[in-house]
C-alpha cells in the first residue's frame, strides 16, 4: 500500500474500511490501559533493584499488545512479530547496506509466512473478527480466492510493521524528552488534560518516521529543484517538523504550544497519510495518563540509540526512581 499510486492505492485504502472507528478504539483503550498497568508494575518491580529498561518492559509491548488483540493474533506471537518488524524497518532506512537489506527481505518473508498461516485458519474457522472481514471484502474484489488472500497478507504484513515501530519510538520519547524538560513535566502533573496536545508535541519535536522517500513519475519542478523521472526524493518530515517558516519557536519543545503555532507532519500528509494514526495517539496518551497517575516520571539514566535515520530508534533507554 505505502509504494502503491492511485486508483491501486485507493482501491486498497478503501478495502480496508475505517480501520479505527470509535468502538474499535475504545476496546483497544482498555486493551492499552491495561497493558501498561501491567508494564508498569513490572517495571516497578525491576526499579527497586536498579535502573530498569523503559524500552523492552514498556515501549515494545503496547504496541504489540493492541496489534495482536485487535487482529486477533495469539499474544504469545507477538515476541516474533517485534523482532520482524524491527529487522524489516532496516530496509526503509535512508542508506541500507547489502546485508541490511538481506535481513529485512528475510523479516519480511517470515512476517508474509506467519500470515498465511493465519489467513488459511481465519478461512477455515469463518469468524468475524478484522482479518475475515477483509478476506470478505476482497473475495467481493477479486475473482480469484488465491488473489484475495495475497492481497490481504501483504496488507495485514504492512500494517502490522508500519504500526509497531513507529509507535514505540513515541512511547521511548515520553520519558526521554518530558525528562529533559522538568519544568514542563511538572506542569503536566497538575494539567493532565492537557495529555492530547502534549502526544502532538512529542510527534512534531521528534518525529518517529524522520523522513519518508518518494520515485518521480515525471521530469518534476519542485520549490526551484528539478527532480528528473525515475529519481528518488527524500521528504524530511523530522526537518519540516521544525520550519521555522511555518512553526513559531520551531526548536523549542513546547507543550502548550496549542495547534495555533504550527502542526505536524510526523504522520505524513495526502493519500498515504498514516492509517493507524489514531490508535498510535491513544497508545502514546494512554501510556502518559498512567504514567503521571503513578506520580513522577521517572528519571532517564543513559539512551543508546541505533545507528538509524529514518526510522529513528532507541535500542536502550535505561532508568531509574528519582
Ligand atoms: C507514532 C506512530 C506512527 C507514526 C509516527 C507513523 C507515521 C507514518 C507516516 C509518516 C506515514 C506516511 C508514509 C509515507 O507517506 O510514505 C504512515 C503511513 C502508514 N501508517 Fe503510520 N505511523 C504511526 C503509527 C501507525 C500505526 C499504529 C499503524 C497501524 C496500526 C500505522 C499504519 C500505517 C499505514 C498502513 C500507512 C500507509 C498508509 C498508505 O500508504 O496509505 N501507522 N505512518
Amino acid at each position: 500500500m505505502v509504494v502503491a499510486n492511485a486508483p491501486e492505492h485507493t482501491r486498497l485504502r478503501r478495502g480496508l474500511g475505517q480501520m479505527f472507528g470509535t468502538a474499535t478504539l475504545q476496546k483497544l483503550r482498555h486493551v492499552a490501559e491495561e497493558t501498561t498497568e501491567r508494564q508498569l508494575d513490572m517495571l516497578e518491580s525491576h526499579l527497586v533493584k536498579g535502573p530498569a529498561d523503559w524500552r523492552s518492559v514498556v515501549s515494545e509491548i503496547v504496541p504489540v499488545t493492541a496489534i495482536t488483540n485487535w487482529l486477533g493474533i495469539p499474544g504469545r506471537d507477538g515476541a516474533r512479530l517485534r523482532e520482524w518488524t524491527h529487522a524489516q524497518s532496516a530496509a526503509q532506512e535512508l542508506f541500507p547496506s547489502g546485508q541490511e537489506l538481506d535481513v529485512a527481505d528475510a523479516a519480511t518473508a517470515r512476517l508474509e509466512l506467519f500470515f498465511t498461516h493465519l489467513i488459511a485458519d481465519r478461512r477455515a474457522l469463518q469468524q468475524t473478527d478484522v482479518l475475515s472481514q477483509w478476506l470478505a471484502t476482497w473475495d467481493s474484489i477479486e475473482s480469484d480466492q488465491e488473489q484475495a488472500d495475497a492481497t490481504v497478507r501483504r496488507l495485514a504484513a504492512t500494517i502490522t510493521a508500519a504500526g509497531i515501530e513507529t509507535t514505540v519510538t513515541v512511547l521511548n520519547n515520553v520519558p526521554w524528552i518530558l525528562g529533559r524538560h522538568p519544568d514542563q513535566a511538572k506542569w503536566l502533573a497538575d494539567h493532565p488534560e492537557s495529555i492530547p496536545g502534549v502526544v502532538e508535541e512529542l510527534l512534531r519535536w521528534d518525529p518517529p518516521v524522520h523522513l519518508v522517500s518518494r520515485v518521480a513519475a515525471t521530469d518534476t519542478e519542485l520549490n526551484g529543484y528539478s527532480i528528473q523521472a525515475g529519481e528518488m526524493a527524500y521528504i524530511l518530515v523530522g526537518a519540516a517538523c521544525r520550519d521555522p517558516k511555518w512553526i513559531t519557536d520551531a526548536a523549542t519543545f513546547d507543550i502548550q504550544r496549542g495547534p495555533g503555532r504550527g502542526g505536524h507532519l510526523a504522520f505524513g500528509l495526502g493519500p498515504h497519510y498514516c492509517a493507524g494514526a489514531a490508535l498510535a495517539r491513544l497508545e502514546a496518551q494512554v501510556v502518559l495518563e498512567r504514567l503521571l497517575a503513578r506520580g513522577q516520571l521517572p528519571r532517564v539514566v543513559s539512551a543508546t540509540w541505533e545507528p538509524r535515520v529514518a526510522f529513528r530508534q532507541l535500542s536502550e533507554l535505561l532508568i531509574a526512581h528519582e
